[in-house]
């Protein structure tokens, strides 16, 4: 596995790669892997001749009082076990790399995706999140790019800026890996004490059973029902429940047709003291 922080050598590889002919796939991630992402490696060394994993902990999608500082890092084993998946490439930028001090621009999308679900209480999160993904395209030059489906509003912003930007990548979603009580595997469950960990697994639990009750109700039930989820978790143990929502798949838009189902999803996001947990599966 090759490994570089520089632009340079990075441009330097991916032209040789270019010369050659070559698919590259492109997993970005913040680090602190898991199975998860090892899927996402898998999933576009199925598809690509050479994958590129970018490292990068981006401040700008972080909000003000969330967890960057205490983010995990934890390089050395991240690119033990990148290597062991037999990754062409790990790109490890520093902030000064990606944003140098007269960095000044921001990739913004419309508020119909980013101002809902997470959006609502991260605020500028899906700006940040936008911006970097914009970078690491402009930087990687990947065919094709992959994303896991747990933030599935993520995706959908990046299928947006990619579509409305005429970023030549092709985005791939992976499906969520779960632990065996249903609990999506995610860089921040290291935050989870051992006395949440059961109640984390419920969060999953919940969003079935909110999918169960769907086939017996009425379309203008779906808010209600979404609230009975929210207060089932509240009950289990959850501090906080940010939302549990149903919504349609791309537009993030409430259901008022239940033919529409099989193109919802219902999504959660709750808290397990200050650790924020976000799932979300298939309605119909
Ligand atoms: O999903 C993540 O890990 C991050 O949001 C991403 C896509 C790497 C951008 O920083």
């Amino acid at each position: 596995m090759i490994t570089v922080q520089d632009l340079k050598p990075l441009r330097q590889q991916i032209l040789e790669w270019r010369k050659k002919d070559k698919i590259i796939g492109f997993v970005p991630t913040m680090g602190a892997l898991h199975k998860g992402h090892l899927s996402l490696v898998e999933a576009a060394q199925e598809e690509c001749d050479h994958v590129v994993v970018s490292i990068f902990i981006n401040p700008l999608q972080f909000a003000f009082g969330e967890d960057f500082g205490r983010y995990p890092r934890q390089l050395g084993s991240d690119a033990l076990l990148l290597k062991e998946a037999k990754t062409s490439l790990l790109y490890t930028p520093t902030t000064e790399i990606m944003y140098p001090e007269n960095f000044s621009s921001k990739v913004i999308v419309t508020p119909d995706l980013t101002e809902k679900l997470c959006g609502a209480t991260r605020h500028g999160h899906f700006e940040g999140v936008a911006t970097v993904v914009t970078k690491l395209f402009n930087q990687v030059q990947p065919d094709k790019a992959f994303f896991g489906e747990k933030d599935y509003q993520q995706l959908l912003v990046i299928k947006k800026i990619t579509a409305d930007l005429d970023l030549p990548v092709h985005i791939v979603g992976v499906p969520t890996m779960r632990e065996p009580d249903g609990l999506a595997l995610s860089s921040r469950n290291q935050y989870i004490s051992p006395n949440d960990r059961q109640t984390a697994g419920l969060l999953q639990q919940t969003l079935r059973w909110v999918k169960r009750s769907l086939r017996d109700a009425m379309p203008h039930e779906y808010p209600a029902l979404c609230e009975v989820a929210s207060n089932k978790l509240l009950t289990a143990g959850f501090d906080k429940v940010d939302y549990v929502q149903i919504l349609h798949i791309p537009s993030l838009t409430p259901i008022h047709d239940r033919a529409h189902l099989s193109s919802a999803r219902i999504f959660a996001a709750a808290y397990l003291n200050k650790t924020r947990l976000i799932d979300n599966i298939v309605a119909g």
